[in-house]
């Protein structure tokens, strides 16, 4: 199949780019560089350095291409950033998917695999936990708000356009890196626990704080879902492969386990034989205590479930990118 890429050289982009290669199929990568690497896009794959909101030349892509389905990723993703500027994360989130939509429907291409979130979710019952596709959908921030409005969106266009197929996946937390460890995960800031501990373990930063150790959890911590990043395209590939018109697949892709922060720093001081030094600070305000998948619905339609489920396997993963990589793309960036 030829697809498009949105936001392929970001994280999650840039391993849906490699493997969808390695499957066989064509890629090409729009992204706008405002968050992402061009050295993160491998494999001499086309990169358009664009942005989404002009649909008419995204149409154009698409049609030189003949690209047969979308993969879009392209988004911004920093809870606090959201909630301090909010329009920001609805036009780029919200209002630039609908123009790629649009771009598609202009040339007739009818299939769609969009990055969602468990922020989705906001912060469910704890009847609701683990958390299946059916939990209510009450985001608590604009991030998750700006990827629910797409959910939405995508479900009335699918409605409206028999010919359409769409599959809405709503990540937990992604952790890892490609075997090789040629690509990875590199914010600017970093927020995100996994990298934060690695660079601990690095001496890049003197220690790691816990955000909150009085959760009702066992061990005070907020507990995750980490699910690791091949099988989460694993799972974008199979869903594209199996649209067909008029196919709306709603999945949740995690592993289904959850472990707490403190589970973390031990795990990465198993993996890395560092000793991470850690200080326990305040609550960061919108972490819901618990956030697991119930992941049964795709296993039980598609038969996909996680491989990489040990949380080892997954940090040591992180390790070896960040290991060779320790500054990201830094030195070897657009
Ligand atoms: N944490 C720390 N210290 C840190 C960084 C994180 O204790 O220095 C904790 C957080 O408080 C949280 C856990 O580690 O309890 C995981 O935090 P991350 O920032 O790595 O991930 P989140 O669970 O906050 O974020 C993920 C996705 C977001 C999504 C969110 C939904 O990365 O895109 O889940 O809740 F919006």
């Amino acid at each position: 199949m030829n697809v498009l890429v949105t936001g392929g050289a970001g994280y999650i982009g840039s391993h849906a780019v490699k493997f969808l290669r390695r499957a066989g199929h064509e890629v090409v990568v729009v992204d706008n560089l405002s968050r992402g690497f061009r050295a993160a896009v491998t494999g001499e794959t086309p990169l358009v350095v664009h942005e989404l909101c002009d649909w008419r030349h995204i149409a154009r892509v698409l049609r030189g291409n003949a690209i047969d389905c979308v993969m879009h990723f392209a988004a911004l993703a920093y809870v606090g950033e959201s909630v301090d500027d909010p329009l920001r994360y609805y036009r780029n989130n919200a209002a630039h998917a609908i123009e790629l939509l649009h771009a598609m429907r202009t040339v007739g291409v009818q299939k769609f695999v969009f990055s969602s979130t468990c922020a989705t979710y906001g912060e469910p019952k704890p009847e609701h936990i683990p958390i299946s596709e059916d939990c209510p959908q009450q985001p608590i921030n604009p991030y998750g708000w700006s990827k629910f409005f797409v959910e939405r969106v995508l479900t009335d266009y699918s409605r409206a356009n028999p010919d359409f197929s769409c599959a809405i996946l709503r990540y937990f937390n992604v952790a890892g890196s490609d075997r090789e460890h040629e690509i990875g995960e590199a914010h600017d800031p970093e927020t995100h626990l996994i990298p934060i501990i690695l660079q601990a373990a690095l001496g890049l930063r003197p220690h790691v704080e816990i955000f909150g150790t009085d959760y009702s959890t066992p061990d005070g911590t907020c507990i995750r879902d980490y699910i690791h990043v091949e099988d989460l395209i694993d799972a974008h590939i199979l869903c594209m492969d199996r649209l067909q018109p008029g196919t709306r697949f709603i999945f949740n892709l995690g592993i289904g386990k959850g472990y707490s922060v403190r589970d973390i720093i031990n795990a990465t001081q198993r993996v890395t034989g560092k000793k991470i030094k850690v200080i326990e600070g305040p609550r960061r305000p919108g972490d819901p205590p618990r956030l697991f998948a119930d992941p049964g619905r795709i296993r039980r339609e598609l038969g996909w479930s996680a491989k990489i489920t040990g949380i080892d396997d997954i940090i040591d993963s992180a390790w070896g990118w960040y290991s060779r990589h320790p500054n990201g793309y830094a030195g070897r960036l657009d």
